[in-house]
């Protein structure tokens, strides 16, 4: 049996008082309606239909390369006529599972144990105990517990408001129960729309059952509304994270103060300072040392290595035993091999530093090869760009860089050669070679300082 996922995206989401569709809304770097999506994926056999009204275009546009079936529904009239504009495209056989793209934090195995309650035909419902309902559909029991209907807040009577178990609006049935039932749904109501929950008094009449079940986490289920809940979201997603991380092994100076905006993976006993930002893909190999403050996206960094206090580094490959920064800038193309270090306020792009080699202040090395054990002298510069093309520089292993060195490329330094401190390099320098190439110093005795007129 195939399983429809139906995600409700309609809505216009007035309370985020955006040009920005709600539900693309980033949570952890991703659009709201992503984490929706990836939760459902995981399901076996799941084929993903979507909602949309309020901004479709840019929603749409937002997720191009999925094979996402889009259901347009032009005017808002409920949750039920939603469901209804999904259901051309969905078999009978199918079951439907209804998701909203705005509560993004649901598990996989939340929905798997409500598919679970679907068994024997019957009609699942996730449900939650608030502490305050107010604004939520009530979950109606009988006297033997059984659930006999969903009330909206709107339309409910004073013992009806005072159930404090409500509909958070997940809900899966079998797609042949729903193409008869939605029809029938009426906008006779206190809010004029066709709802949803209306099919569960249905199913009671026709002596189907229906079931519930309460998610592990309240968070799950909690929906955004504007954004201070989508804070809220953000923190218990980033909190599940940071959680997930300790139980990987890594230490978190403070589970609080982490932001992951991707894939993070460690080995064993990596330690995380305060303040860091992981985007993209991020993978730590044991004992790696993150400083305070550092930003790393779709990065490795080997075993052993440290990155220091306000780095930034993207796209770079850091090799074991490096070291980085603090306040250092790894741009794409980055490579540092074994032993590398690069020290503050330096920046490296393309380029790659050889085993052991140092660039320890204030240097930018770009487009660059730059050989084992090299010494790269504070302030110098490879000179990769002519207003037009970049050009390579390639450094031999040993060399030595003497401090405030430009080297103009395209230009190569030997093996073993050294390079004299404010030297502006614009020729090949050969293996073994000093090269000088700054002006003469020359002294004066007894010079006389102009004096004030
Ligand atoms: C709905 C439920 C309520 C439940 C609550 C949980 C109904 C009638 N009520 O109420 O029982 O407690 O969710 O949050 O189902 N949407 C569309 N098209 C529409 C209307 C809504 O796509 O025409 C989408 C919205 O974008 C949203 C979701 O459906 O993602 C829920 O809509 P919303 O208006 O928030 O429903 P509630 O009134 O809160
Ligand atoms: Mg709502």
């Amino acid at each position: 049996m195939a399983l429809a996922v139906v995600t409700l995206a309609a809505g216009k989401g007035s309370r985020m008082k955006s040009d920005l569709p709600k539900v693309l809304h980033p949570l952890a770097g991703r659009p709201m309606l992503a984490h929706v999506l990836d939760a459902a994926r995981a399901l076996p056999d799941a084929r993903q239909h979507v909602v949309i009204g309020h901004g479709a275009e840019a929603v749409k546009a937002s997720f191009a390369d999925d094979s996402i079936l889009w259901a347009e529904q032009t005017e808002q009239l409920g949750t039920g006529h939603a469901v209804a504009q999904a259901m051309p495209a969905i078999k009978a056989s199918d079951t439907v599972l209804v998701l909203y793209g705005d509560v993004p934090l649901l598990q996989t195995d939340t929905l798997r144990q409500l598919l679970q309650q679907t068994a024997g035909d019957a009609l699942a419902l996730l449900t939650v105990e608030l502490a305050d309902p107010t604004g939520y559909g009530r979950i109606v029991r009988n006297g033997s517990g059984l659930i006999e209907a969903i009330v909206e807040h709107k339309d409910a009577n004073e013992e009806q408001r005072r159930i404090s178990e409500v509909n958070t609006g997940i809900l899966a049935v079998s797609a042949a129960h729903l193409a008869r039932w939605l029809p029938q749904l009426s906008a006779a109501n206190a809010q004029g729309e066709y709802y949803l929950t209306d099919i569960i008094a249905m199913a009671v009449d026709e002596g189907i059952r229906v079931n519930s079940m309460q998610p592990q986490h309240s968070d799950e289920v909690q929906g955004v509304n504007d954004r201070l809940q989508l804070a809220q979201l953000e923190r218990s997603l980033q909190r599940r994270r940071a959680e997930q991380l300790m139980r990987d092994g890594a230490t978190l100076a403070d589970p609080a103060r982490i932001d992951i905006r991707g894939h993070l993976s460690v080995g064993t006993d990596v330690h995380i300072d305060v303040g860091c930002v992981f985007e993209g893909d991020v993978s730590l190999g044991d004992g790696v040392r993150i400083g305070p403050n550092c930003v790393l996206r779709d990065v490795h960094v080997g075993a052993n290595s440290q990155i220091e206090a306000f780095s930034l580094l993207q796209q770079a490959h850091v090799a074991e035993q490096c070291s980085v920064g603090p306040y250092a800038r790894l741009r794409p193309g980055a490579e540092l091999a074994p032993g590398a270090k690069v020290g503050n306020f330096c920046e490296v792009k393309k380029a790659h530093i050889g085993a052991g080699a140092k660039v320890n202040h204030l240097s930018y090395i770009g487009d660059a090869q730059v050989g084992e054990r090299v010494n790269i002298g504070a302030g110098t510069i490879t000179c990769n760009y002519d207003g037009v093309n970049k050009h390579r520089t390639e450094i031999g292993n040993d060399a030595f860089i003497g401090s405030n060195t430009a080297l103009v490329a395209p230009v190569s330094i030997g093996q073993g050669a050294t390079v004299g401190a404010g030297s502006v390099v614009t020729k090949a320098v050969e293996d073994e070679q000093l090269a000088i190439g700054r002006a003469k110093q020359r002294n004066i005795d007894h010079w006389q300082r102009p004096e004030k007129k």
